[in-house]
C-alpha cells in the first residue's frame, strides 16, 4: 500500500486514461462540521461562493456529538465573569502551552457569536427572566457554558446549516478528499473520489480550508463515530507541507460509555460533561466518592486530565465495575430536572433499560479530542502553505496541553468567521482554471487510488486500523514512558510493513476503500502522536510521563512536526506570553468553587 508520506510519485507514469470528473471554485471548504460552516457563511457574507464537501449529509458531522454546551463569558448567573476570565480558565487548563493569540481570540469573540447564533434561531435554554442560561462546565471559574438541554452541537450545526443554505452556500456531500493537489510550493485544490458513484474528483480551487477534524478515532476506545476523526485533515496538511503542532496532547473524555455493560456499538461514545456539571457524581464500585482523594475542591467538576486519570487509576487499581467502569451517579436530583437538562442522555440510557432518575451509569475514559493538530495562523487561518488554511478541531493552539469542555464548539465559530473573512479577502478572481501540470498530478493520484481499490493481499485495512487504536490505547494512552512509546514505534513499522499485504474487497463506494484511505491517513498521524509523546519529557496536561511526571518549566514549548526528505521531523518552540489583561486575569487566581453546586 502507499504511504500517505511518500508523494503519488511512487505511482509509475503511465498513457493509460484516466476518467474523472473536474469542479473548479474560489475556495473549497473541506469538512462541513461547525468549522467548515461558519467559514463558509463567513465566505457567502463577504459575496464570495465557495464550494463545501463533506464525507455525509449535509448537517450529519462530528459537531452534532458535541453535548454538553459551548462557551462564552456572558455573565448571565455570575456577572464576575468576563472575556479575560475565560482565556485566564483556557490557558490555565491548557497548562500554558496554547497559543495566547488564539486563546484571546476566541474568548473575546464568543459573547457576540454566542448572540449571533441566537439571532439565526438557536434555541438556547434561557433562565426565568429570558437571558441565555450557562451551566457549570468542568474546571472553570464561572457558570459560562450555554446550552440547549444536551443536544447544544446538534442545535449548533443545525443552525449553521440553516444559514448556510440561506445564504445558498454550495454543499456537496459524498465527497472524500484523499490528497491536496500541490506543486510543492503552493497548494491548488484537491484530489477526492465521490463515495456514492466511485467517480474520482478533481476539486480545483487557489483556496483550500481544512475543516476535517481531528485524530481521536485513531485510538481504540473512543467518543467519534467509525468514519470520522481520522486524522484526515492533519494528514491532507502534513502531506502539503504543512507543520503540526502538539499533536501529542490527546484528550481523554473522563466519562464514555461502558461496551461491556452496554453493548459494543456504545463503547466510548460520550457520556456528556453536563452530567457533572449538573451535579453529577463519580463512585467506585466500593462506594467510594473517590474524587474526595484526588481533588477534593473541584470534586467531579476538576479538568478533564485529571478526572480521566483518576478513573483509570481507579479501575487499574481493581475499585473499577465488574464490566470496566465507575459509576456516574445523577439520580440525587429531581427526576423532571434531569429529563429538562439531560434528555438525550436520559433517553439514550431509557433505552438501554436503565432509568438515570433512579440507576447510575457505568462510564470510563474514552479518546475524545486532538489539542494538536496544524499550526495555523490564527486571526487569518494561514498555514505556511500558500493557498492552504486550516481551522477548528483540525488545528492545534487553543486549547494547549488539555481542553476545557465547552471551547471545541466556540473554537469553531470565533475563528472560523475570522478565517472565512480573511479568505474572502484573498480571492480576487472567481473559478479558477486547471493546467496541464495539475491535471497531471491529480491523474496520478486517481492512478494511485486505483492500485489501492486492485489490492488483493490477505490483510484488510479494517483489521489494521483495529491494531492500530490497540498500539495507541496501549502505548500513547493516559498513562505513558519511554520504553512503552518505544514499544508502540516498533509495532508500528510492524503494522506498516502488513500494509503490503493489503486487501480491498470492494469497488470504491465501498467501506472497504474509505478504510483502505482512512488508513493511509492514520499511520503518519499515528506516528506523529507517538513521536510527539517521546520528545516530551514531562507531564503537562492529557500528556502524563510516568517516568516523568513532573511539568518541566523548559518544556513549555509547543512540539512541531513536519514532513522532511528521510521521514517526519520533530522541533520545540517557544511560547508567546498572554497580553497584559489576560495576564492580569491569570494572577487574580479565580477558581471553580465545586461547593456551589451541593
Ligand atoms: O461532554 C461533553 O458534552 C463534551 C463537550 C465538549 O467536548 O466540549
Amino acid at each position: 500500500m502507499r504511504d500517505r508520506l511518500q508523494t503519488a510519485d511512487a505511482v509509475a507514469e503511465n498513457d493509460e486514461p484516466v476518467d474523472y470528473q473536474t469542479v473548479s471554485t474560489p475556495v473549497l471548504v473541506v469538512g462541513a462540521g461547525a468549522a467548515g460552516a461558519r467559514v463558509a457563511i463567513a465566505l457567502a457574507e463577504a459575496g464570495v461562493e465557495p464550494l463545501v464537501v463533506g464525507k455525509r449529509d449535509h448537517g450529519d458531522a462530528h459537531t452534532t456529538w458535541a453535548a454538553g454546551g459551548i462557551n462564552a463569558a456572558l455573565g448571565s448567573l455570575d456577572p464576575e465573569d468576563d472575556w479575560t476570565v475565560h482565556a485566564a480558565d483556557t490557558l490555565d487548563e491548557g497548562h500554558y502551552i496554547n497559543d495566547p493569540e488564539a486563546v484571546e481570540l476566541t474568548a473575546k469573540h464568543m459573547p457576540d457569536r454566542i448572540r449571533e447564533l441566537a439571532d439565526w434561531g438557536m434555541p438556547f435554554d434561557r433562565t426565568e427572566d429570558g437571558t441565555i442560561n450557562q451551566r457549570y462546565f468542568g474546571a472553570q471559574s464561572f457558570r459560562r457554558t450555554c446550552f440547549v438541554g444536551d443536544r447544544t452541537g446538534e442545535a449548533m450545526l443545525d443552525t449553521l446549516v440553516a444559514k448556510a443554505r440561506e445564504l445558498e452556500v454550495p454543499y456537496r456531500d459524498n465527497v472524500m478528499v484523499t490528497r491536496l493537489l500541490t506543486d510543492g510550493e503552493r497548494v491548488a485544490g484537491a484530489m477526492g473520489f465521490d463515495m456514492a458513484t466511485g467517480e474520482f474528483v478533481l476539486l480545483r480551487s487557489d483556496h483550500v480550508v481544512l475543516a476535517a477534524g481531528g485524530a481521536s478515532a485513531l485510538y481504540h476506545r473512543h467518543s467519534s463515530r467509525e468514519d470520522e476523526n481520522n486524522g484526515d485533515g492533519l494528514a491532507l496538511a502534513l502531506g502539503a507541507g504543512a507543520r503540526l503542532a502538539d499533536v501529542e496532547f490527546v484528550q481523554f473524555h473522563p466519562t464514555g460509555m461502558v461496551g461491556d455493560r452496554y453493548g459494543e456499538e456504545w463503547d466510548g461514545r460520550l457520556v456528556t460533561e453536563a452530567v457533572r456539571g449538573e451535579g453529577g457524581r463519580l463512585f467506585n464500585a466500593a462506594g467510594e466518592r473517590f474524587m474526595e482523594r484526588y481533588s477534593p475542591d473541584q470534586m467531579e467538576l476538576d479538568a478533564r486530565d485529571v478526572v480521566a486519570r483518576a478513573i483509570a487509576r481507579e479501575i487499574r487499581e481493581g475499585r473499577g465495575t465488574d464490566d470496566g467502569g465507575v459509576y456516574l451517579d445523577i439520580s440525587h436530583r429531581d427526576g423532571e430536572y434531569i429529563r429538562e437538562r439531560l434528555p438525550s442522555m436520559y433517553e439514550r440510557f431509557q433505552s438501554l433499560g436503565v432509568d438515570i432518575t433512579e440507576a447510575p451509569m457505568e462510564v470510563a475514559p474514552t479518546a475524545h479530542y486532538s489539542m494538536g493538530g496544524v499550526d495555523i495562523d490564527f486571526a487569518t487561518g494561514e498555514t505556511g502553505v500558500p493557498g492552504l488554511y486550516a481551522v477548528g478541531e483540525t488545528v492545534a493552539g487553543v486549547h494547549g496541553a488539555n481542553r476545557l469542555g465547552g471551547n471545541s464548539l466556540a473554537e469553531t465559530v470565533a475563528i472560523g468567521k475570522l478565517v472565512g473573512e480573511h479568505v474572502a479577502d484573498r480571492v480576487d478572481d472567481g473559478a479558477p482554471t486547471v493546467t496541464s501540470g495539475q491535471r497531471a498530478l491529480a491523474e496520478r493520484e486517481f492512478r494511485a487510488l486505483a492500485e489501492l481499490e486492485a489490492s488483493d493481499g490477505e490483510v484488510t485495512a479494517r483489521d489494521l486500523l483495529a491494531d492500530l487504536g490497540d498500539i495507541l490505547w496501549e502505548h500513547a494512552g493516559i498513562l505513558r514512558d519511554e520504553a512503552s512509546l518505544r514499544e508502540g514505534l516498533a509495532k508500528l513499522d510492524a503494522l506498516r510493513a502488513r500494509t503490503t499485504d493489503l486487501r480491498v474487497a470492494g469497488d470504491r463506494t465501498t467501506r472497504d476503500f474509505e478504510f483502505a484511505v482512512d488508513l493511509s491517513f492514520s499511520l503518519p498521524i499515528a506516528e506523529t502522536i507517538l513521536r510527539g509523546a517521546l520528545e516530551r519529557t514531562e507531564s503537562r496536561g492529557a500528556h502524563y510521563r510516568t517516568d516523568y511526571p513532573e511539568t518541566d518549566g523548559d518544556w513549555r514549548r509547543n512540539i512541531l512536526v513536519s514532513e522532511g526528505p528521510t521521514g517526519l521531523e520533530l522541533r520545540a518552540r517557544g511560547v508567546a506570553d498572554p497580553s497584559p489583561e489576560v495576564q492580569d486575569a491569570v494572577e487574580r487566581g479565580y477558581e471553580l468553587d465545586y461547593h456551589h453546586l451541593e
